[in-house]
């Protein structure tokens, strides 16, 4: 109300105070641990003796709560504990009307929006705020690989392969190291590679490269043949092992029954021999009587 006052005040007195903010940028890439230049400069139409400069922090693009970074009035410059000792004025923005600032040993927390806004009473009218983007670009951190799945003949192996780190989100390629192509269905985004119905000459020594454009960062991975072989060699070893000793004790088994039947046939023998002679003998004596029986 009191502002529209003055403002109509100036009008009607012929003088139009005005202030424009202006950012050459309203974009800009740094990588980590960089500096970045925030220029930003105004015109006023009035002397800067009550020049008030501010900037502010957005967190991830505007999704977070917007905080006073820096006052700036009267000659002094007030700045918060967490830009303190990395966050410069540039020069005097009341002689250079530049309020431009630098940020040392940028973090990806960092990123976000930076606003410039500068008041100079009695300018009131005109653009008082501009905003900058900042990106703070972080190189893929070296990767981990893994695979899910038995590194088997006919089986289905997925690789997997991960950065804990990167802005913007690093995509991933897997290679063959052998031969340097590509052996499935890759999701590069996701950092996975499907290899169906796995083959022999599948096998070997795969790499994965995780890369987002600020850097590159790899880790490889053995699908071993040796490996695998070796599961063979120890499965037949072990399977002959068992079929020895299987073997070993049918024999023994069978040795021992063959040995006991001997005795039992042997002695069955006996037997026979002589029941059937006494039996023989009987039936002969029957037939005999029967013989004669016939006869008679
Ligand atoms: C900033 O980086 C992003 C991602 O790498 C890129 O797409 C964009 O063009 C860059 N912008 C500038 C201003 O360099
Ligand atoms: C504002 O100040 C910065 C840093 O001192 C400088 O690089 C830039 O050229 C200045 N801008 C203008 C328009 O003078
Ligand atoms: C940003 O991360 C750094 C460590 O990398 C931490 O010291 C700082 O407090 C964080 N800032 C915010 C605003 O979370
Ligand atoms: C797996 O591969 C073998 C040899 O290439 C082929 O004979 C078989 O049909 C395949 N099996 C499936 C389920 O695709």
């Amino acid at each position: 109300m009191r502002s529209t006052n003055i403002f109509l005040l100036c009008n009607m007195l012929g003088i139009v105070h005005s202030i424009t903010v202006t950012v050459p940028e309203r974009s800009v890439n740094v990588t980590e641990r960089g500096t970045v230049f925030l220029a930003c400069t105004f015109t006023t139409t009035a002397p800067t003796k009550n020049l008030i400069v501010q900037w502010f922090f957005t967190e991830n693009l505007g999704t977070g709560q917007s905080k006073q970074i820096l006052f700036y009035e009267g000659g002094t410059t007030v700045i918060i504990p967490a830009f303190q000792g990395r966050l410069k004025m540039l020069s005097n923005p009341a002689m250079t009307k530049n309020a431009t600032i630098s940020i040392d040993n940028m973090q990806q927390n960092d990123s976000g929006m930076f606003s410039c806004e500068v008041n100079n009473m009695p300018d009131i009218e005109g653009r008082n705020e501009m905003t900058v983007v900042v990106n703070v670009l972080v190189k893929p951190s070296a990767p981990y690989c893994s695979h899910h799945g038995e590194v088997a003949t006919g089986h289905q192996v997925i690789l997997t392969c991960h950065s804990k780190e990167g802005n913007p989100p690093p995509t991933y390629t897997w290679t063959h190291v052998k031969d340097g192509q590509i052996k499935g269905i890759q999701d590069i985004k996701k950092g996975t590679m499907a290899i169906q119905n796995i083959s022999q000459v599948q096998f070997g020594e795969y790499q994965c490269v995780a890369s987002n454009g600020v850097g590159t960062a790899s880790c490889t991975i053995d699908l071993s043949e040796e490996i695998n072989d070796g599961v063979i060699a120890g499965a037949i070893i072990g399977a002959l092992l068992f079929c020895g000793a299987i073997g070993l004790l049918v024999w023994v088994i069978t040795h021992q029954i063959k040995k006991q039947h001997k005795m039992k046939v042997t002695k069955s023998l006996k037997d026979s021999e002589m029941q059937p002679m006494k039996a023989s003998r009987t039936t002969h004596q029957v037939k005999e009587d029967g013989d004669e029986n016939p006869a008679m």
